[in-house]
């Protein structure tokens, strides 16, 4: 996507027009959902990265809102403006912020720790304090942003500060807050060394949301040790003299789009092509995931390779593909990740491959939603093995564009996902030999079971979208009279 934003009525009802912000509801995330790129001086915006931004744009759509967030260039100062029927407010990150906030503080101290320090968190008090200052920033933003008596939410791990500074500007507002990755377990959180401030900061939403109650669980044990706030099991918490909620929203996706996708005239051509490319008679094992380290993919590369090493696999009846979403490139754990992983790809290719044969196909770019489909459509084992995931939508998607109940489904019992889709071959994404055994029996199983096990799971990803994980969270948030403009229909 490379069209271009207009200015429309966005300017006018921020702070830049009327002087009085008028925005009912407004998504505050670290990003927008577009990002700028420059090329020759021309500016270009593509859709940003992230689950959280393909769950979040039909809502946003949906409620004819405001998004205020960061454009992905450093150093800019944009006035806001409307793209894909979203008013666009962006919020400026410096090259230092984006050292220390962004790079420092969001992903090299936070995504490791929640994500079971599956590498080695760094504390380091300035990336703190930029940390503490983007939040200000953002929280200003909101507060110049939304209408007397509007409805915030706030999205995600960079942001979790935002709550209680915005209640402090603005008293008047509903504020909801939803973490979209995994809320650690008490012994890991407790080595945050500013573990009261980010607790402190959350307890200014109204609503809390998690992706899992075992989130939920994590997140009141911490509060009710290292807060003043009074937290139980049942009921809400009750801090500086207001009740607020903590909730489990599983995230999911928009079905029916994902499936009507699937169901397009252009889409089993383009699945036609792809399986001649890879050759008719091979089994596809597909991984689609953003290039990171909790992903699990070099685990699953070398279950592949040990699968070729013994022979259970021959590389002319099964093909890799792993489709690497490029991500963070310039935090150094994963740019290793990277190094590893094609180092992995080479070596496979190397071991198993003909001349103009690969047994892994490697693909680092982000594919266009009608390619996305495509290449679900063409894998007929999808592995989403992440070592710790909140949710995970790219196995739902997978789920979703399944109309013919074909397809097996390889998940990390780590995921947020797994705890709905009991039906896919769960796994332990450590263990190596595990993989192995789940992809064999994918390989192998009998047709009419596989397809009994992704009728069940399309039935429950059917059963909850993204609409109903927006409705649910919004029907807490706001009062009745609201949600109808929020959610329509
Ligand atoms: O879902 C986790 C998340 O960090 C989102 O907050 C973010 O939009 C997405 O992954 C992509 O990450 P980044 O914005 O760092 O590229």
């Amino acid at each position: 996507m490379t069209s271009a934003p207009t200015k429309s009525s966005t300017e006018r009802r921020t702070r830049s027009g009327a002087g009085q912000p008028s925005w009912p509801f407004v998504i505050v995330a670290n990003r927008l959902p577009v990002s700028l790129t420059r090329r020759k001086g021309e500016k270009h915006w593509t859709t940003s990265p992230g689950g959280l931004v393909s769950a979040l744009t039909p809502i946003a759509q949906r409620a004819h809102g405001a998004w205020v967030g960061w454009s992905g260039s450093v150093d800019d100062r944009l006035e806001p403006f409307e793209h894909d029927a979203i008013a666009q407010v962006p919020v400026t990150i410096s090259r230092q912020d984006h050292h220390d906030f962004y790079q420092g503080f969001c992903n090299r101290t936070l995504w490791p720790l929640y994500h079971d320090a599956v590498q080695n968190p760094e504390y380091h008090r300035h990336w703190w304090r930029s940390y503490v200052a983007v939040n200000e920033r953002f929280a200003r933003m909101v507060a110049e942003t939304v209408q007397a008596d509007g409805a915030v939410w706030v999205q995600d791990y960079q942001l979790q500060l935002v709550p209680a500074l915005l209640r402090a500007l603005r008293p008047d507002l509903r504020i909801g807050f939803f973490l979209h990755i995994p809320f650690p377990p008490a012994e890991l959180f407790a080595r945050l060394p500013w573990r009261r401030q980010v607790l402190e900061g959350l307890l200014g939403a109204d609503v809390i949301g998690f992706q899992t109650e075992r989130n939920r669980g994590n997140f009141l044990r911490v509060v009710g040790q290292y807060t003043r706030a009074q937290a139980s099991d049942a009921g809400p918490i009750r801090h500086d003299g207001r009740r607020l909620q903590a909730a489990a929203y599983p995230i999911s996706i928009d079905f029916e789009l994902y499936e009507s996708v699937a169901l397009a005239p252009d889409t089993e051509p383009r699945v036609e092509r792809l399986r001649q490319r890879l050759g008719s008679s091979r089994k596809v094992i597909l991984g689609i995931d953003r290039l990171d380290y909790t992903k699990g993919i070099d685990h699953r590369l070398r279950a592949f390779h040990e699968l070729l090493l013994s022979g259970l696999v021959k590389p002319s009846d099964a093909v890799m593909v792993q489709v690497a979403v490029p991500s963070r490139e310039r935090v150094a754990e994963y740019a290793e990740l990277r190094r590893r992983v094609e180092e992995l790809v080479g070596q496979i290719n190397g071991e198993f491959g003909e001349v103009g044969v690969a047994v892994v196909h490697y693909v680092r770019r982000n594919l266009t939603p009608e390619n996305l489909v495509a290449m679900y459509r063409t894998g007929d084992v999808m592995m989403v093995t992440p070592l710790c995931d909140g949710m995970n939508l790219v196995a739902k998607e997978y789920v979703a564009t399944r109309f013919d109940n074909s397809g097996t489904l390889v998940l990390s019992e780590f995921a947020g996902a797994a705890e709905e889709l009991t039906d896919a071959l769960l796994v332990n994404p450590h263990d190596v030999d595990g993989i192995g055994a789940a992809i064999l029996s994918a390989l192998t199983m009998d047709p009419v079971e596989a397809a009994g096990r992704m009728a069940k799971m399309r039935a429950i990803v059917r059963g909850h979208t993204v609409h109903d994980w927006a409705r649910s969270f919004v029907a807490d948030l706001v009062p009745a009279r609201q949600r109808r403009s929020i959610l329509g229909g």
